[in-house]
């Protein structure tokens, strides 16, 4: 399973904050966004990933996360050159794709909850098809959008529709099966003149190819792509991790946690960041598990 980062866009919603960095790399409280949906896709078992991002933004990208080697990952970069879209992702990475399944996740969509590993594992080990995850919102229309019939059978997904059908987003994680980049260039761009991914979903669908995995209400996603949502997505970090003292979105921790990388690793990782906290979190991880033993 390849995994796509998807990171450029114009961060036209955030200006000026976006004028001179990428949305993805701004902070959400104690690490920049792009942490968030990378260990959502490590903690899906996902090793091989691709960055898309803008030109002027791909040099920034590469300093904060490098070659992924130092995390047991391997990253490429791509560039897209306008955002035509986030189905254009699949042309892009038509050739890091090859013959693999993929997953999607948007640079700007945070995940949290009880059980998303084994979610998110399940979605892997399915072979054939896409999976999509929907949450219940309060403003659909901003949305993409998945409405069910009368028994829970998903009909339709359609992309920010004036007059939604149902309150169910689709999130910014999919997965699909090796047939996307052919499925992706059979679409046209809509009334906004963008690729949807909306279309693509809808094409599984339609193919009777989808399963659509609902994120119940114990179960936090945001995205972070206003003002707004970045400060609440910061507040909402910042309090589970200062209660439970645990971090989310640490790739660190979750590449330690998989077994990609060793606990002398995760020491020589922890050094540099120790002035921070950061660092002195990961160093604790280690002496957790040595008065713990294994786990
Ligand atoms: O957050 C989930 C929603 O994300 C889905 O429900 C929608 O179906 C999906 O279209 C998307 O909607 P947004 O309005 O949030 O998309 P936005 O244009 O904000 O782009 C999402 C991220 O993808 C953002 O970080 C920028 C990046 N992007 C977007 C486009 C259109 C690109 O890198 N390139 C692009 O061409």
């Amino acid at each position: 399973m390849k995994g796509i980062v998807l990171a450029g866009g114009t961060g036209s919603r955030l200006h000026p904050l976006t004028i001179a960095v990428s949305k993805q790399l701004l902070p959400v409280y104690d690490k920049p966004m792009i942490y968030y949906p990378l260990s959502t896709l490590m903690l899906a078992g996902v090793r091989e990933f691709l960055v898309i991002t803008t030109a002027a933004d791909e040099p920034g990208f590469r300093r904060l996360l490098g070659s992924g080697e130092q995390w047991g990952l391997s990253i490429q970069y791509a560039v897209q050159a306008e955002p035509n879209g986030i189905a254009e992702a699949f042309l892009i990475g038509e050739q890091f794709i090859g013959t693999d399944q993929t997953a999607l996740i948007l640079g700007d969509n945070l995940f949290h909850g009880g059980g998303l590993p084994e979610m998110l594992q399940k979605a892997v080990t399915n072979t054939s098809g896409a999976t999509v995850f929907a949450q219940e919102v309060s403003d659909p229309e901003r949305y993409g959008v998945v409405s069910f019939d009368g028994s829970g059978q998903a009909i339709k997904v359609e992309e920010k529709p004036v007059s939604p059908e149902s309150n169910w987003a689709v999130t910014g994680l999919y997965f699909f099966d090796q047939q996307v980049v052919e499925i992706a260039k059979t679409i046209s761009p809509s009334a906004r003149g963008e690729l949807e991914i909306a279309s693509v979903v809808d094409a599984y669908l339609q193919a009777g190819d989808l399963r659509v995995g609902q994120f119940g209400r114990g179960f936090t996603w945001l995205d972070t792509g206003t003002f707004d949502s970045m400060v609440s997505a910061s507040e909402f970090v910042r309090v589970i991790e200062q209660r439970q003292d645990t971090k989310i979105g640490c790739i660190e921790e979750v590449a330690w946690r998989m077994g990609w990388i060793s606990d002398a690793q995760l020491a020589e990782l922890a050094a540099p960041l120790v002035k921070s906290g950061y660092g002195r979190y990961l160093q604790r991880l280690l002496t957790a598990r040595s008065a713990n033993g294994p786990s």
